[in-house]
């Protein structure tokens, strides 16, 4: 059975990029991410390809994938980066990006990050409030630079059709300024010396279930920016849905790719994609502890956890579960759950399983965004490790946590 190009099962046994997933965690043990570096490259140029009518430049969003071996394999390809912290700034210079090829959003930067940010020179700043333009333009002149890029933050007031908590252009949410705002700082240019406000950025959401809330925002953007001839660059943020379901396909980006060509011919355009770079090139291998059956149910108890991976927790998110070991036995249904001590640590429900028993491995599916950058220690837990797979060999590219390493940073922490 095909999963994608590079997940697939092969002789009953499941594989990533033709490397058995077994004999990568019989070595690092579980849980642990396994990325295929092949097909972040794969999906960062069919991404090109779909939007060459848009001329856009792709700028990976960090937060959904911040591992270092990720970030330089997509460099390499020809990424620029969106960075929403110091810390992500930080990742990306040290996977060899180019600070100009870096833009900082982020609904509240530090006046520490942005001064590591103009210090470091990165391309723009997309700014979402009056009080960040005033510390910026005030940064600029302190570190003696004549002007920093600045795309303002336009919350179009427009509803995304996805999980509320993935939503982000709505009147109501924190993000960004109203396009009364907005206008009123392009017609003063002078306020703020040092910036250079000839950007405009949106992201109505992620995860979006279709582009009708992306192009009713382009408008309301557009209908600001014609006003403004010094407007040359528009960042349409991200947002590009994936498929999480087996036998779901996205959808075809061609007529979203038109619209936004025949919208934005004269700009240049950005675009801050993460999710549909990485959520498919990623899977988190879990072992399976124990199975109990009570009050009627199958609880399937696995080493991976929401601490591991908390978007079922959180956001009510389907991963698709694969045993590495295909069997044919007739399914059962089951619950998935974590050994965390909430009872939100379910993984996934009521799925219909192959029977599991103690010792089997499963993979949970699209785990390349959101995945490890969202993971923590709760409950003591360490992170797990990151595994890449490229070119026939893989390696460990981030090592697991230990308990040590968690108190480490700990005053009190004795060595024993
Ligand atoms: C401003 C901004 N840009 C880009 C992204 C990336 O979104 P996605 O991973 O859905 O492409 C996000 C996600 O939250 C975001 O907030």
């Amino acid at each position: 059975m095909v999963i994608n190009s590079s997940i697939r099962y092969q002789r009953e046994r499941l594989t990533i990029d033709d490397i058995d997933l077994e004999s990568i965690v019989n070595e690092v043990g579980t849980p642990a991410y396994v990325y295929s570096l092949a097909r972040i490259r794969d999906n960062f140029s069919c991404l090109n390809a779909a939007l060459a009518p848009v001329h856009a430049r792709l700028h990976f969003s960090v937060k959904a994938n911040g591992n270092l071996d990720v970030l330089r394999t997509l460099k390499e390809v020809g990424a620029g980066f969106d960075c929403v912290s110091g810390g992500e700034i930080f990742r990306a210079l040290n996977a060899g990006a180019a600070a100009k090829d870096i833009v900082f959003a982020g609904v509240g930067k530090t006046c520490s990050e942005i001064e590591y940010a103009v210090g470091r020179g990165v391309g723009w700043i997309n700014a979402e409030n009056l009080g960040e333009l005033a510390h910026i333009d005030a940064i600029a002149a302190e570190a003696d630079r004549q002007s920093v890029k600045v795309a303002l933050r336009l919350n179009p007031q427009v509803t995304a059709n996805t999980h509320p908590y993935m939503a982000t252009g709505h009147g109501a949410a924190k993000f960004g300024l109203t396009s009364d705002v907005i206008r009123q700082n392009l017609n003063a240019p002078e306020r703020y010396p040092r910036l250079d406000m000839t950007g405009i950025h949106m992201h109505v959401g992620s995860q979006l279930g279709d582009s009708k809330s992306t192009l009713a925002a382009l408008d309301k953007l557009l209908a600001l920016a014609r006003d403004f001839p010094q407007i040359k660059t528009i960042n349409l943020g991200g947002g590009l849905p994936v498929a999480y379901h087996l036998g779901e396909t996205p959808p075809s980006l061609a007529p979203l790719a038109a619209e936004l060509a025949r919208r934005l011919n004269p700009y240049t355009v950005l675009l801050e994609p993460g999710r549909s770079l990485v959520a498919d090139a990623g899977v988190l291998v879990a072992d399976v502890l124990y199975v109990k059956r009570q009050a009627g149910q199958t609880f399937v108890i696995v080493d991976a956890s929401m601490a591991e991976l908390i978007r079922p927790a959180l956001y009510g998110a389907h991963h698709e579960i694969m045993p590495l070991r295909k069997t044919n036995g007739e399914t059962v249904t089951t619950q998935v759950v974590g050994p965390v001590c909430e009872s939100a640590d379910v993984l996934a429900r009521d799925r219909d399983l192959p029977p599991l028993a103690p010792g089997d491995k499963i993979a949970l599916m699209m785990a390349g965004a959101y995945g490890m950058t969202m993971a923590s220690n709760y409950n003591a837990r360490p992170r797990p490790p990151e595994v890449v797979v490229d070119g026939g060999r893989w390696w460990v590219s981030r090592r697991r946590e230990t308990i040590e390493d968690m108190l480490i940073v700990e005053a009190s922490f004795r060595r024993s």
